[in-house]
């Protein structure tokens, strides 16, 4: 699965070694030299995972992320939704989080952020993420959110409603 445009790295070298395997992402991954097979929405990918809902973050087409809640589990799973530094990552992630206002707090990644203008899509798309029944996000920069994983993904992305 790619998860959103910007992450397509490894997934070409992966699904060459697993020929028989689907590629699953966004229109508008930034690989050209990437074949994929279907789209989240799509009908095949539905019925494969059917203990997963497939949920796009409208409005922010920056990142085109598109998000899966996996019902079992309660669990909110993506790349770059959000992002949270601690003291087990590398160094540089380290001191750029403190500069970025990541660190040990949980936000939407800065280039995002700043690419995402207020807007009703957005909004909805979050509390739409929000009102499910999270018991933790797990996302690709951070540790498992599972405090209060509503109130804090609704606190991160508080920057894209519409006064
Ligand atoms: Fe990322």
């Amino acid at each position: 699965m790619v998860p959103n445009c910007f992450h397509p790295l490894g997934a070409r070298a992966t699904a060459a070694r697993s020929p028989s395997a689907k590629v699953v992402g966004p229109a508008s991954v930034r690989d050209p030299q990437l074949s994929l097979h279907m789209a989240f929405q799509d009908a095949g990918f539905r019925s494969a995972t059917k203990e997963l809902d497939v949920l796009p973050v409208e409005g922010c087409s920056f990142l085109d992320e598109t998000v899966l809640f996996h019902r079992p589990t309660g669990s909110l799973i993506r790349a770059d939704l959000v992002i949270r530094a601690c003291p087990r990552d590398h160094f540089t992630w380290r001191w750029a989080a403190r500069l970025t206002g990541c660190w040990e707090t949980v936000r939407p990644p800065p280039d995002v952020k700043s690419a995402t203008k207020p807007n009703d899509a957005t909004a909805r798309s979050i509390d739409r993420m929000a009102a499910l029944p999270l018991t933790r996000i797990l996302v690709a920069h951070a540790d498992p959110i599972d405090d209060s994983p509503s109130d804090t993904l609704l606190e991160a992305w508080r920057f894209v409603r519409t006064p």
